[in-house]
């Protein structure tokens, strides 16, 4: 096991005690600081740097100390996947973390003295999360971390909904049936853009050592074949251009798919993919989701060419096209920059803003 280890200068009284404790366990410590007592130094730069490790999965938990363990806990708690708790009796810690299931304890070198860091870490270490009725509360806990705003359906599969006064702004003027041919394209083009870095959210980091005028440094970086991007033609291709502003050294694939009369299902009529697609993040871009049948298919088509890590981006949906996305495939994460009322009669989402290729096109 593998613990990193910070503080500031009010909790650094406590810092012997727990190394000590960290090496009679045999335990790994990773120490991030601080290395000696500076009566200037605040508390949120330790603890977003182990956050970090923990978070990135460089260390299996984290132990801070500040004056209280209340400010440390605080802004370790800002960093996505740590659940971070002040603990000042071995009680507070064995409830922390049999409910909370704490990756980050925290201890106020004001509040308890060295002799009692002992006590509190091993039964912090030594009690087993519960599980049972706290799981759905952590799941929640993450979720809510994940989105910007997050709207639940019964099929239960992640939704990001985006909020952000930009895309909301655009969308609206996206939507106006007296927006013209050349205002749409530039508009869904700017939204994709601007969606990019909710959905690259999840893309995997690795480090790499650059050298600076000052000096030589690690840095983070995305690596290797990372994107692929997916359109469904043809009103996808308005959001292409948008991502690959940011994420240039993505791969496009494209997928064409048309609606047999008879049948009524969708049936590929092109399909061409990056040749790794398997080792790939893909984001399927559809701008309408609507029935959701065309993006279903869309990912179907792709699972069954290799691809593993889907995602679903689209300007607007309605809930018809999440449930049938989701229940489809539950593990494909839906992005949309407005969620609408319902689908009319004809298929169409209300209000929805007509059909988006024929906008972007200009074909009618
Ligand atoms: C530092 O004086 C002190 O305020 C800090 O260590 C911590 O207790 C904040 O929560």
């Amino acid at each position: 096991m593998k613990i990193a280890l910070g503080c500031d200068h009010a909790g650094y009284a406590l810092k012997d005690a727990v190394v000590k404790f960290l090496a009679d366990k045999n335990i790994e410590l990773i120490d991030l600081g601080a290395y000696e007592y500076d009566k200037e130094d605040g508390y949120p730069a330790p603890a977003f740097r182990v956050g970090r490790a923990v978070a990135d999965e460089e260390a299996d938990a984290g132990i801070l100390m500040c004056g209280t363990g209340y400010g440390i806990a605080i802004s370790a708690n800002k960093i996505p996947g740590i659940r971070a708790m002040a603990c000042s009796t071995p009680e507070n810690a064995r409830i922390a973390k049999a409910h909370n299931n704490i990756n980050v304890i925290t201890l106020g070198g004001r509040v308890i003295t060295p002799e009692e860091v002992p006590a509190i870490l091993d039964t912090w270490l030594t009690t087993p999360f519960e599980g049972g009725r706290h799981i759905q509360r952590l799941n929640e806990i993450a979720q809510m971390e994940k989105s910007t705003l997050m709207a639940q359906f019964p099929s239960g599969g992640r939704v990001v909904v985006f909020n952000h006064p930009l895309i909301q702004h655009k969308v609206g003027i996206i939507r106006s049936v007296d927006t013209s041919v050349k205002q749409f394209r530039e508009l869904l083009h700017e939204i994709a853009g601007l969606m990019v870095y909710e959905i690259t959210r999840s893309l995997p980091l690795t480090e790499k050592e650059v050298v600076t005028p000052i000096e030589k440094t690690t840095v983070r970086t995305i690596e290797g074949r990372k994107m692929a991007i997916v359109p469904v033609l043809r009103a996808g291709l308005g959001m292409v251009d948008g991502i690959l502003q940011l994420v240039p050294n993505a791969k496009v694939g494209h997928i064409g798919l048309y609606r047999d009369p008879e049948t009524l299902q969708p049936v590929e009529y092109y399909c061409k993919l990056p040749f790794d697609i398997e080792d790939r993040e893909i984001f399927i871009l559809d701008p309408m989701l609507a029935t959701g049948g065309s993006s279903s298919a869309a990912i179907s088509l792709i699972k069954k060419r290799g691809g593993k890590k889907i995602s679903l981006v689209c300007l607007i949906g309605a809930p018809e096209g999440i449930e049938k996305v989701h229940s489809d495939h539950p593990d494909v994460d839906i992005f949309i920059a407005a969620l609408d009322s319902h689908l009319n009669d004809h298929g169409y989402i209300v209000p929805g803003l007509g059909d988006a290729g024929d906008r972007l096109f200009g074909t009618k």
